[in-house]
């Protein structure tokens, strides 16, 4: 069975939807680890009540990737079954960016939610952007991760319409009700083996 990785930098409610769906059997992954970058996550709260190991690797203060500090993460997961041959790793809410390095030993084994329909609104505050952009639709994206900030082949989107009084927590209130359906989806077609790359295409059968 393939060992899943989350890792998370606060609340963790996606981590949470991914480990129900587990818990009620619909997905046949072990869920190995959840990791934090910070202590006062209260996702380690809500992974420890469902029985699922934590960790906490603090994280420098200084911004951007760097290896040194996923060396320190590769290790951990790898130190629960988390490998490059066997793993995955979802990264859930969790505010770094990774090394290319790191990308690259995971290749095609970390996933991404991010909430906006990609390739619009990348980076931080995407439900902002997309009020003040005027858009009518927006939603979320789950994705492989590359070595670019939200660029990596999509593996499925939800559709979220923008109401006229919406405000950002408005919307991302809507918006991460479909991130709890479609993250668990995602972890479902990866570690069944449903999802083909064709490129920048991920065909899901
Ligand atoms: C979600 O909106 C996710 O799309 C974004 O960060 C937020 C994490 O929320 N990447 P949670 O920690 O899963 O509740």
């Amino acid at each position: 069975m393939i060992n899943l990785g989350i890792l998370i930098s606060g609340r963790g409610s996606n981590m949470e939807a991914i480990i129900k769906a587990v818990r009620l059997r619909k997905i046949p992954v072990r869920p190995a680890i959840v990791i934090s970058n910070k202590p006062e996550a209260s996702g380690l709260k809500i992974a420890q009540k469902y029985g699922v190991k934590t960790a906490v690797v603090e994280s420098p203060p200084v911004k951007g990737a760097s290896w040194e500090y996923d060396v320190r993460i590769t290790k951990v997961l790898e130190d629960n079954g988390v490998t490059s041959k066997n793993g995955l790793v979802c990264l859930a809410g969790f505010m770094r960016i990774m090394s290319p390095e790191f990308i690259s030993h995971y290749k095609r084994r970390i996933l991404n939610i991010h909430p906006a329909i990609l390739p619009a609104f990348p980076g931080l505050h995407a439900q902002r952007q997309a009020i003040e952009y005027g858009v009518k639709y927006s939603g979320c994206t789950v994705h492989f991760v590359d070595e670019g900030v939200d660029t990596g082949p999509i593996i499925l989107q939800a559709v979220v319409r923008v109401k006229n009084d919406d405000t950002e927590e408005s919307l991302s209130k809507r918006i991460l009700k479909e991130e709890h359906k479609i993250y668990p989806e995602a972890v479902k077609l990866f570690v069944e083996g449903r999802i083909r790359t064709d490129g920048r295409r991920t065909l899901t059968r």
